[in-house]
């Protein structure tokens, strides 16, 4: 059990650092393909079709494009996987290997502990609790193993799964996990335990514990089943959601199965924790299920990571149809293929499972497996030619699926699918499509004339906080990128002028460097970056310049907090982005001139300065309204002039 109350110590992490490489470990949550001295992928942080997630292992980064995320190693963990940093840092010791060295963590420290990770420490340790249970005792084999093996299941499905057994105490497991030092708070949290006034139980009791994993394979909750067929009580408990556990956001059976989607390129969608593991008993093992809930719009994401196709084997009965015709409708949002296969009556993948071959059944999924069409038109397989109305709601419900299609191929293919299976002209089915089309767009126009005028104001307001943004981040670019080259800038220097009598400026060619000019400019304007990332990033590359005289990425990215790495990796990711599909409409990106630096480096700092101003004249102005100080407005007037001076040099410049 990994102690609560320590730190990882320093060379633990360099050690982690050292032997972690980034595509590794994002290859386990994400199918990524080559691209040149990169990886790219499917974004694991939002719906795209194209791949703009992008993997380099030479600088140990990653970059979404689609999202904005990037980073390092840890980032993407935290990031992907909720975890907290040190959380991260163990998962990735436990991945390579590494021992964790650990020391006393301050009181402070203690007090601070993340909540989230305590719940997950209570969580694995009721897991080997239940397990044990249901391994080591007699009790545990006499009822939890027999009634499991009784179902056809196998030790190894057993082990696999991870599943336990609860005993038939009040509290049993609470209890003993007090005993052993775990905080009741968390205990509750983790829904393992119910507190009612002052005594606490336990919510599972005498029930097989199916643990629902998260996708590196934390448990995160339980659903627990009788061992009878008794209808008084509820046949599963499920945890309540929790600070860990969204049932929304959760696959069953996607950990144990994640590899096999990716190399089958199809994911099986059934309705039961039980029907995942017969399946993958039998042999069939890109199996997961919405373990009875309505499949959710992150469900989908979580697959689509691995595979775009998606078969759903769902009961013939009522609820097993319409979760299908429901499922299929989202799976075509998201642009992805979906099929459904069919059972007899009264079957579920469990009971096919368990009565035939792996033979059988492949060969059963294969020719009973309906494409969306075909599957909605067996759906109403009534005698369509004598009644008409019929046939047309079926056509209609057909294509309004089709019209979630995006991908205009695909697209094509089903309206022909669709006209021969229905017997309709492709025609027909073209004007339906428009229709359906018309009325969304008529739908989106309405929902956008009413607050125009508020969103053309919030506009305005974002887009001088995001000039000030860019410009910031233009010059951390520049800084990256060109910091060490050496480059003649126009300085404007004042001098004592022995003719006039007075100071005048001049103009002079001077060398230096790209990060020495930068760093002297901001310095003499006393201008501070307003972005906290930028601003700890440029004190971080100015420290390793003045020391190095250069900055090595590849040292740096490791050394720096979630944020940070999030910006260094998009800097410099931005150069590769260009391997990625229709990266430029999604982008203002403009590859930066590395022959002009220094034109570049001097626009960018004035124009900095200018908004600068321009931002003090602002706020000045407000205050005169309410003030009408004559000070202010003497402040303002130096100001205009300041403006005056920058533009006329930014003229210059351009
Ligand atoms: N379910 C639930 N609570 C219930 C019944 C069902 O949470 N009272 C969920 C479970 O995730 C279950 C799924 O819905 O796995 C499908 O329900 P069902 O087909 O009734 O259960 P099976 O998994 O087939 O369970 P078993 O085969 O053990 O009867
Ligand atoms: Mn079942």
């Amino acid at each position: 059990m990994i102690k609560l109350n320590n730190l990882i110590s320093k060379t633990t992490i360099n050690n982690i650092y050292e032997a972690a490489r980034v595509e590794e470990v994002i290859s386990d949550f994400i199918s990524l393909k080559k691209a040149g001295s990169n990886f790219k992928g499917l974004s694991p942080f939002s719906q795209e079709k194209t791949p703009s997630f992008m993997v380099s292992p030479a600088k140990q980064i990653w970059k979404d494009f689609s999202s904005g995320k990037g980073g390092n190693v840890v980032a993407f963990l935290m990031e992907h996987e909720g975890f907290s940093y040190p959380e991260a840092l163990k998962y990735l010791a436990k991945k390579y290997n590494i021992e964790i060295e650990e020391f006393r963590k301050t009181p402070e420290e203690q007090i601070k502990f993340d909540l989230r990770e305590s719940i997950y420490i209570v969580l694995n340790f009721s897991n080997e609790f239940y397990i044990n249970n249901l391994i080591n005792s007699d009790k545990g084999k006499s009822i939890g193993i027999s009634y499991l093996n009784s179902r056809g299941l196998t030790e190894e499905s057993i082990n696999k799964f991870g599943l336990g057994l609860s005993f038939n105490e009040k509290k049993g497991f609470t209890d003993h996990a007090i005993n052993e030092g775990y905080d009741i708070t968390h205990l509750e949290k983790s829904g393992l335990t119910i507190k009612e006034g002052i005594q606490s139980f336990d919510r599972f009791k005498n029930r097989i514990m199916f643990p629902i994993k998260s996708i590196s394979g934390r448990v995160l909750g339980y659903g627990a089943r009788i061992m009878t067929n008794s209808k008084k009580v509820a046949k599963y408990i499920n945890s309540p959601e929790s600070e860990v556990y969204q049932k929304s956001k959760v696959l069953y059976g996607l950990f144990e199965s994640k590899s096999f989607i990716i190399k089958e390129d199809n994911c099986y969608l059934v309705e039961g924790y039980t029907d995942v593991i017969q399946l993958h008993q039998k042999g069939i093992k890109n199996v997961v299920s919405s373990s009875g809930t309505a499949l959710s719009s992150h469900q989908i994401m979580l697959v689509k990571r691995l595979t775009e196709n998606i078969t759903i084997i769902f009961d013939r009965d009522e609820a097993g149809i319409a979760a299908a015709i429901r499922g299929v409708d989202l799976i075509l949002e998201h642009g992805m293929n979906v099929r459904v296969c069919k059972l007899q009556e009264g079957e579920d993948p469990d009971s096919l499972a368990r009565k035939h071959s792996l033979d059988f059944i492949e060969d059963y999924i294969k020719h009973n497996s309906l494409d969306f069409i075909n599957f909605k038109a067996s759906l109403l397989a009534i005698d369509y030619e004598n009644e008409p109305t019929k046939k047309a709601e079926v056509i209609n419900n057909i294509v309004k699926s089709i019209s979630l299609v995006k991908d205009i191929i695909k697209r094509e293919l089903y309206v022909q699918t669709c006209s021969k299976i229905m017997k309709i002209s492709e025609d027909s089915i073209f004007k339906t499509l428009s229709q359906i089309r018309q009325s969304k767009e008529n739908k989106l126009r309405n929902k956008n004339t009413k607050p125009f005028n508020l969103i053309k104001n919030q506009s305005l307001k974002e887009d001088s906080i995001d000039e000030l943004y860019e410009l910031e981040k233009k010059i951390i670019t520049i800084l990256i990128l060109y910091g060490q080259k050496t480059e003649t800038f126009n300085e404007s220097i004042l001098i004592f002028s022995e003719e006039d009598d007075e100071i005048i400026e001049k103009n002079k060619y001077v060398n230096s460097k790209v990060y020495e000019k930068i760093f002297l400019d901001l310095q003499q304007d006393e201008v501070e970056f307003a972005n906290k990332e930028f601003r700890d990033l440029f004190d971080v590359l100015m420290t390793e310049y003045q020391i190095n005289g250069f900055i090595s990425i590849e040292k740096i990215v490791p050394t720096l907090s979630k944020e940070l790495s999030e910006v260094v990796s998009s800097i410099i990711l931005q150069d590769e982005k260009h391997l990625l599909h229709k990266w430029d409409k999604k982008s203002i990106y403009v590859k930066l001139p590395s022959e002009n630096v220094s034109v570049m480096v001097t626009e960018t700092i004035l124009s900095l300065r200018k908004l600068l101003v321009n931002k003090k004249i602002e706020s000045l102005q407000e205050n005169i309204k309410t003030k009408n100080n004559k000070r202010v407005l003497e402040d303002v007037m130096g100001y205009y002039q300041l403006r005056r001076i920058v533009s006329s040099k930014l003229n210059r410049v351009l």
